[in-house]
C-alpha cells in the first residue's frame, strides 16, 4: 500500500487546475446503460472509483474505449443485469446501476451495498422510489431483485434529501410511461449535471435547482447521445480542499476550472475566518498571506446549498489551527468523525460528543504517522500535515486516490514537499 510523506510547514504558490467531478461522473456513467448508441465522455477524472465503475459497466456488457481526451461507452447489448456483491461492496455508488438497468431491461439484480466507514448508508429510499414506479422489489441473500412489466410515472415526495435516491428516481423516470413529479429532491450540482446530461440525450426534465422536478417519460429508443461528447463538470469538493489547503498554510494560489457559484458557502465561511478571496466565473484566487490568525467559525453540514458534508473533515483540520474554539455539527452521516483521532495524533485538541465536534485551536501541530480511514478523512490529514512542523506519514492513501486525481502531483507543483512511497520501500 502507498503512503505519503509530507514535510511541513508548507507554503503553496502558483495555480492548480481542478479535475472532473467524481460524484457527477459516477451517476452520469450509470446513465450510459439507458443508451443503445455509443456515448462519449470528456473530462472524466482519473480516479480509482471511476476505473472501478467502468469495470462494472463492462461487466454489464458495455464496450469501453479510451481515446484521450474521451472515453466512449457503447451498451449495444446488456450482457447481464447483475451487479455482484463483490463489486458493489467495494463502491457504494455502484448501486446506482439499479434504476437504469430496470429502465432498460425491466429487471435488475443488484447487491445491497453494505455499510462503509462513515455510516450504515442504507438504500431503502432507492427501493421505495422504484416501487413507486411500479417495480416489484424483493431482497434475498443480500441482493435486491427488481422487476417491472412496465414503469409508470409517479408522484414521489422524499422524506429527507438523498443525493443517490434522487438520482435513482431521475434515471428511472426518464423512460417511465407518463409524467413523474419528484418533491424534496437533492439540488446538489452533481444531480443537476446528471439531469442536464439526460436532457441532452432527449429527455424532458424541468424544475432543476428547485425542490420539485417534473419528468415527462420518453421512449428509451428515442434517447440519442448526439454528436457532441458529455463534458463532466469540475469537482467542487476537490476545489474546496485546495482552498482550505491554501488557507491553513497562509498561501496565495489561483484555482482554475471551477464553478464559483457552487462554492459560495465555502467562500463565505473562509472569508469569515479572515481569508481574502477574489472570484471569477470559472476560477478564483485565494489569499491567506496576510492571515495573522485564523478566526474560528462554526459549521453544520446539510444538503446543498448548505455546508457540504464532504468538506467537513477538511474544515475540521483547518479549525484545528484557529485562534479559539469552534464547533462542527455533522448532520448527514452518523459516523463521519473518524479523522478526529488521527488529527489529535498530530496535536489537535478535538472532542466529540455524538454528532458534535468541538475543536480548540492549537498553536502548532506536530508531525506523526497517521492512518487514512476514508476518502475525505484522508484529505483532512493532508491539510493538517501541510500546517504541521515536521514530517507526517499518511498511511493507506488508496483512500485518497478514490476521489482526488493526482493530489500529490498537484500539491508538489504548488510547492509542497510531498513524496508518495510504496509500503516496504524506504
Ligand atoms: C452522495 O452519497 C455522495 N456520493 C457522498 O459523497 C456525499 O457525502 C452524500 O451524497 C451527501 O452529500 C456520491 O455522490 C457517489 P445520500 P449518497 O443518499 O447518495 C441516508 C464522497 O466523499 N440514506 O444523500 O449515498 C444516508 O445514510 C461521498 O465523495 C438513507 O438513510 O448520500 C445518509 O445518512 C461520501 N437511506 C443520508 O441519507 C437511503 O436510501 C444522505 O445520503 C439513502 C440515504
Amino acid at each position: 500500500m502507498d503512503y505519503f510523506l509530507i514535510k511541513g510547514k508548507s507554503k503553496l504558490s502558483g495555480e492548480v487546475k481542478i479535475s472532473g467531478s467524481k460524484n457527477a461522473s459516477l451517476p452520469m456513467l450509470c446513465a450510459s446503460i439507458l443508451l443503445k448508441k455509443p456515448i462519449k465522455y470528456k473530462n472524466l477524472p482519473n480516479l480509482s472509483d471511476i476505473r472501478f465503475m467502468l469495470k462494472i459497466l463492462q461487466g454489464l456488457g458495455a464496450k469501453v474505449v479510451k481515446k484521450e481526451p474521451y472515453i466512449k461507452i457503447h451498451f449495444k447489448e446488456l450482457a447481464n443485469n447483475e451487479a455482484s456483491y463483490d463489486l458493489v461492496r467495494k463502491m457504494r455508488a455502484s448501486f446506482l446501476v439499479i434504476g437504469p438497468l430496470l429502465a432498460r431491461n425491466k429487471s435488475a439484480k443488484v447487491s445491497l451495498p453494505g455499510g462503509c466507514a462513515i455510516g450504515a448508508r442504507p438504500v431503502e429510499l432507492h427501493l421505495k422510489v422504484l416501487e413507486a414506479f411500479g417495480a416489484k422489489i424483493s431482497v434475498k441473500d443480500g441482493y435486491v431483485y427488481a422487476k417491472a412489466k412496465e414503469l409508470n410515472g409517479t408522484t414521489f415526495t422524499f422524506p429527507f434529501i438523498s443525493v443517490g435516491a434522487t438520482q435513482t428516481a431521475i434515471m428511472t423516470a426518464v423512460t417511465a410511461k407518463g409524467k413523474t413529479v419528484l418533491k424534496n429532491v437533492s439540488k446538489e450540482p452533481e444531480t443537476i449535471a446528471l439531469a442536464k446530461m439526460l436532457n441532452k440525450l432527449g429527455t424532458k426534465i424541468t424544475g432543476l435547482k428547485t425542490d420539485t422536478i417534473t419528468i415527462d417519460g420518453v421512449n428509451i429508443n428515442k434517447l440519442r447521445p448526439g454528436l457532441r461528447s458529455i463534458k463532466l463538470p469540475p469537482d467542487r469538493i476537490e476545489a474546496a480542499t485546495f482552498m482550505i489547503a491554501a488557507s491553513i498554510t497562509n498561501s496565495k494560489i489561483k484555482i482554475k476550472n471551477i464553478i464559483s457559484k457552487e462554492l459560495e458557502i465555502l467562500i463565505s465561511s473562509l472569508e469569515q475566518t479572515g481569508v481574502k478571496i477574489k472570484k471569477a466565473k470559472d476560477y478564483l484566487t485565494i489569499d491567506a498571506t496576510k492571515l495573522k490568525e485564523i478566526k474560528p467559525f462554526d459549521i453544520e453540514t446539510s444538503a446543498y446549498p448548505g455546508f457540504p458534508t464532504d468538506i467537513q473533515a477538511q474544515w475540521m483540520a483547518y479549525m484545528a489551527r484557529a485562534k479559539g474554539s469552534s464547533r462542527i455539527e455533522e448532520k448527514m452521516f452518523e459516523n463521519r468523525f473518524m479523522h478526529v483521532a488521527e488529527l489529535n495524533r498530530l496535536g489537535a485538541d478535538i472532542k466529540v460528543s455524538g454528532n458534535l465536534a468541538t475543536i480548540n485551536g492549537v498553536e502548532k501541530l506536530t508531525g506523526a504517522p497517521v492512518m487514512a480511514t476514508d476518502l475525505r478523512a484522508s484529505a483532512s490529514l493532508v491539510i493538517a500535515a501541510l500546517a504541521t512542523n515536521g514530517t507526517t506519514r499518511i498511511n493507506r492513501v488508496y483512500h485518497i486516490d478514490r476521489g482526488y486525481d493526482l493530489i500529490d502531483k498537484k500539491l508538489k507543483k504548488l510547492g509542497v514537499d510531498i513524496e508518495r512511497k510504496k509500503e516496504g520501500k524506504v
